[in-house]
């Protein structure tokens, strides 16, 4: 398969890189070809805007999401923004991973999905969910948590339910563009864990990794 890595942590000696690391070396190791879109790294703009695209459609009347909805066929996109496009248009599987900020994605992931899940390439008029022009792909979150599992499961958890917290990503993205989500691999408590857990965790990612192909999707 051909694997799509999108990394959202800006520090070096980050658990995350230690996660982005794990999950490259996994695949690669698995057989798979893989891309790495390492967003701070890049310098990935986090605000969609008129720099998504090289050349604009109606710039007396400019309305992004009109500018948005024709520029994927007629090859407008600003030429960093279409090569990230191009990126996810060749990926089999798609993991995103990133540290859990405000029960979400931090907001340059959030950016890349706003800026690279685009009309014309992730979804269309009455194309979305099962129909969802990426369908056939598969897609799933590697996270990491400040807070314990126990925060995050159960009735009366502190959170909330992790499963429904999540759902705005897995279904509102993820889903929605037409992927087959497999279940998100999560890193809880990673700065309390303690070093044991936090290898384990890695453990968990390596071998989720290794079922990409066969893994039963959350079924919606
Ligand atoms: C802006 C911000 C928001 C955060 N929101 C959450 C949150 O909603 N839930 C949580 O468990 N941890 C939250 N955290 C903690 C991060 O998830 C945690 O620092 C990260 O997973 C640690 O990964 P790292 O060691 O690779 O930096 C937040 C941290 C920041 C900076």
């Amino acid at each position: 398969m051909k694997a799509l890595v999108v990394f959202a942590h800006q520090d070096a000696h980050s658990y995350n890189r230690a996660r982005l690391e794990t999950a490259v070396a996994a695949l690669e190791g698995a057989g798979h070809e893989v891309a790495v879109s390492d967003l701070y790294a890049m310098g990935f703009e986090a605000a969609a805007g008129r720099g998504d695209f090289a050349t604009l459609n109606e710039p007396d009347a400019y309305k992004f999401e009109s500018e948005q909805g024709n520029a994927y066929k007629q090859g407008r996109f600003a030429a960093g923004l279409a090569a990230e496009q191009e990126k996810l248009a060749r990926a089999d599987f798609v993991l995103l991973q990133f540290p859990f900020w405000w029960f979400s994605l931090p907001a340059i992931l959030k950016g890349w999905v706003d800026r690279v899940f685009v009309p014309g390439l992730a979804y269309a008029s009455g194309a979305r969910y099962d129909t969802g022009l990426l369908a056939g792909r598969r897609g799933m979150l590697s996270l990491t948590t400040a807070s314990p599992e126990a925060d995050f499961r159960g009735a009366d958890c502190l959170h909330g339910d992790i499963d429904g917290l999540l759902h705005h990503i897995n279904h509102g993205m993820l889903r929605y563009a037409g992927f087959d989500v497999l279940p998100p691999v999560i890193a809880w408590d990673v700065h309390d864990a303690g070093d044991a857990a936090r290898k384990g965790y890695l453990e968990d990612l390596r071998t989720r990794l290794e079922t990409i192909e066969t893994a039963e999707p959350i079924a919606y």
